[in-house]
């Protein structure tokens, strides 16, 4: 079966049905209902006129799955950062402020050695692969050659993502920031161009304009950056915003709205009077923004990565996603690793589902997000959030071939998971589970083992052993 978002609350389920990848990545065919395989097969032959495999420019992948299988659309991770990843799930009891400086900084000036930089960056790319994340926006650090490599080997693995070398010359230690802004912004080119140099056609890597976020850069960076953006305006821009009260008291103490010429004292409003609040930008967390505020980010179309696993981690808030949705604010989910403590978008699903459950306990009635939904963040809703959504997010005709086969453990008579002994996952199978069940169990109960195998652009890319 294929299982895919048709919409936000909507999935759409093909059964019996068979899809054709072309060499280059593209689904360029989908057959529902065909009556078996080998019916598939001719179907789609016929359609395609394919005579033999290698003549016809297209490659010969055609899938059907078994039982307790399903392909589904790879997951959009909207917000990570790759060089934390060996602190996941290390963070006590901290807050944002605290945690950047006692666990943090740290952690990300140690990876301008590049041996370690290679070892953390390459183990991240297999193991956010593994769980399914075929799209990745990726903080590295301030340190242009390891920023680089971390590009270099997302390409190699073939996982998409886009790679932003961090911006800081501000309220950091000595240890790890930029000496000026001029330095900062000369190192973000250098990376800029490696990027656009290994992969010109953009289409696995893209670099990313990453203003840290406002408090750590100064007012002329912020400047450079605007202009940069300016410059470059197919570049994404990513940074965070609104993710805890301390934070947001100071971006006010140090943006005082007379010094930056902002609409009003809003921490949306001094990315937007730099010229950062753009359809390009990716706005980590947002959870304490104000009416006015979500209104601003709506009109200049920016996007929101949702991160419940960081937020809930580092005791940030509850994002409110329906208030955000429901201002047609576009929404995708992120790990923010190691903020959040996984690199799992599927448990940054099922803590998107959670959430906004407490959310809802709090009063808002509607706010609660269904399976449906949370799977609609985490991958159509994230396509949208790195501009990707004409390529990736569904198994239409014509978007690109990033998918994962998720297998359930499906229980025999004996109750026993048929065909495995071992390492079959905790999402146990009966037999009576309609389809939604299943992805439901899927949702609350599975992880990596259910990812069987990855595909980014047709190409496979993980395939569990
Ligand atoms: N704000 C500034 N830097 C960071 C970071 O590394 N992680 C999170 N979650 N928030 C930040
Ligand atoms: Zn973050």
């Amino acid at each position: 079966s294929f299982i895919y978002s048709k919409s936000l609350d909507q999935l759409e389920y093909l059964h019996d049905a068979a899809v054709a990848v072309s060499s280059a990545g593209k689904i360029v065919a989908v057959e529902r209902e065909c009556g078996g395989k080998d019916k598939a097969l001719e179907k789609i032959s016929s359609r395609l006129g394919w005579g033999s495999d290698a003549t016809t420019g297209f490659s010969k992948e055609v899938y059907e799955t078994g039982e307790g299988q399903f392909f589904f659309p790879g997951f959009i991770d909207t917000h990570l950062h790759a060089s934390q990843y060996p602190n996941v799930g290390i963070f006590g009891k901290s807050t944002l402020l605290d945690w950047l400086n006692t666990y943090t900084f740290p952690l990300e000036a140690s990876l301008s050695d590049p041996a370690k930089a290679r070892k953390v960056y390459s183990r991240v790319i297999r193991k956010t692969l593994s769980h399914g994340t075929t799209c990745a926006a990726y903080y590295a650090t301030i340190d242009v050659p390891s920023t680089n490599l971390l590009a270099d080997l997302c390409l190699a693995a073939g996982q998409r993502a886009l790679v932003g070398r961090v911006c800081m010359d501000q309220l950091a230690p000595s240890y790890y920031v930029d000496e000026s802004p001029e330095a900062s912004l000369s190192a973000t080119r250098e990376s800029i161009a490696h990027i656009r140099q290994i992969n010109p056609e953009g289409d696995i890597i893209r670099p990313v304009i990453t203003p840290r976020f406002a408090p750590a850069c100064s007012a002329p960076l912020l400047t450079k950056l605007g202009q940069l953006a300016a410059e470059m305006p197919g570049l994404p821009i990513q940074t965070h915003i609104s993710e805890n009260k301390g934070e947001i008291e100071l971006v006010k103490e140090l943006f005082p709205p007379e010094s930056t010429g902002a609409k009003d004292d809003s921490y949306a409003a001094v990315y937007d009077a730099f010229g950062l609040l753009t359809d390009k930008t990716i706005l980590a967390h947002a959870i304490h923004l104000t009416e006015s505020e979500a209104d601003l980010i709506q009109q200049r179309k920016a996007k929101v990565s949702h991160c419940p696993c960081s937020n809930s981690a580092i005791t940030s808030g509850a994002a409110r996603v329906r208030w955000l949705l429901e201002r047609g604010i576009v929404v995708g989910l992120g790990t923010d690793m190691s903020g959040g403590y996984s690199p799992s978008v599927l448990e940054a699903a099922r803590l998107a589902a959670l959430v906004s459950r407490h959310v809802a306990m709090g009063g808002d009635e509607t706010a609660k997000l269904s399976v449906e939904e949370v799977l609609y963040l985490a991958t159509r809703g994230g396509a949208e959030v790195v501009g990707l959504e004409d390529k990736v997010g569904s198994f239409e005709e014509g978007m690109e071939w990033d998918a994962q086969l998720v297998g359930l453990g499906v229980l025999g008579e004996d109750g026993q998971v048929e065909g495995q002994e071992e390492e079959d996952g905790n999402v146990d199978v009966f037999g009576w589970e309609s389809w939604e069940e299943k992805v439901a169990k899927w949702v609350y109960n599975g992880d990596d083992r259910n990812t069987r195998a990855v595909w980014v652009k047709g190409r496979l890319v993980h395939e569990r052993k």
